[in-house]
């Protein structure tokens, strides 16, 4: 077998399950060796458990591979050091980064506790920078390195999910931010944004949940069953290997969309239009705006969530 990473360090967190889980496996496949980072927790974040982290330890190691397990929560300044420090102690070096550690709680936002939004906050947006911001250290240090950072489509605006949306929006411009600071030391930072058919996406509620959508007008056939046939998560590893591989030196800060059989960019995030006033101190009126920018910068504009009669 042609093995694309052979001889590399990688640290995925969130791989006892899910996406992360694939990418571990999928990896250690190419030839890499896996600090395998699982804190064990349930979908909102409680508890903890060592299994799925050392299970994926097993099947890497039955398969010929190298792998050792780590439960530390990204959510610690401190233990996301330990992490790397880990996958160093173990394999001598840190050559790629997978930040897939996640988990959701879903409410309106008048519903939201503040539990429910720092929870989110802090496993997504702070877990990826702690684990991140360890890893610079090393990559800048040995001018290499490869870092996949795990957004969401989400983090273009979704209901019920504003702590989500929020920490997967950071986690873009985490991603942007560190690729323009890291890219000088030969290091890249990129995001994926899946779909995949996890525990995350496919509980019981959330499908109880579509079908009623469905039933209630609110999406159509063709949506409902494409949210049922939903592809697994191994359809997403193979672009992480890609953007961890020497072939991907060149591509930083960039956004991409994986599922099956589908991978898309993002745009780059431009103004498109402008106003310019040149007269006047060059302070528009509330008066001048309310003309202008209806005609000029909102041309073809609809309103994402109009207001509705109850
Ligand atoms: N599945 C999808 O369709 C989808 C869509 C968009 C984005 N994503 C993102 O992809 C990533 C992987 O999602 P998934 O669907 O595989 O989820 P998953 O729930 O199947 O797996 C997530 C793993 O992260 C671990 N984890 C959670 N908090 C942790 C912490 N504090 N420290 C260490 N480990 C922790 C969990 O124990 C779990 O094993 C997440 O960032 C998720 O937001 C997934």
């Amino acid at each position: 077998m042609n093995e694309k990473l052979k001889g590399r360090a990688a640290l995925v967190t969130g791989a006892g399950r899910g996406i992360g889980r694939e990418a571990a496996l999928y990896l250690a496949g190419q030839g890499a060796s896996i600090l395998v980072a699982d804190a064990g927790v349930a979908r909102d974040g409680s508890g903890s458990d060592l299994a799925p982290a050392e299970q994926v330890v097993v099947e890497i190691k039955e398969k010929g591979g190298q792998a050792a397990a780590n439960f530390n929560s990204v959510t610690d300044f401190k233990a996301a050091e330990d992490m790397i420090n880990a996958c160093v102690d173990n394999f001598g070096k840190l050559d790629i980064v997978v930040n897939c550690a996640g988990v959701l709680r879903e409410r309106m936002i008048w519903n939201m506790s503040e539990d429910d939004w720092d929870t989110v906050i802090s496993v997504h947006l702070k877990g990826t920078f702690n684990v991140c911001r360890h890893a610079c250290v090393k990559m800048k240090e040995q001018r290499s390195g490869r870092i996949i950072n795990f957004t969401s489509d989400a983090w273009r605006g979704s209901v019920g999910q504003t702590n989500y949306a929020s920490a997967k929006g950071g986690i873009v411009s985490l991603t942007r931010a560190t690729a323009r600071e890291m890219g000088r030391y030969g290091v890249t930072v990129n995001c994926i944004a899946p779909i995949a058919a996890t525990r995350m996406t496919m509980t019981e509620e959330v499908k109880a949940g579509i079908k009623k959508r469905l039933e209630a007008g609110l999406m159509s056939k063709e949506q409902y069953d494409g949210f049922m046939n939903m592809p697994g998560p191994q359809f997403v590893p193979p672009m992480v290997a890609y953007l961890a591989s020497d072939a991907a030196a060149n591509i930083n800060g960039q956004i991409f969309h994986v599922e099956k059989g589908r991978v898309s960019i993002y745009s780059e995030p431009i103004e498109v239009r402008t106003i310019f006033k040149t007269v006047e101190n060059g302070m528009f009126s509330i008066e001048e705006l309310e003309d202008a920018v209806p005609k000029t910068l909102l041309t073809g504009y609809i309103n994402p969530a109009p207001a509705k009669k109850e």
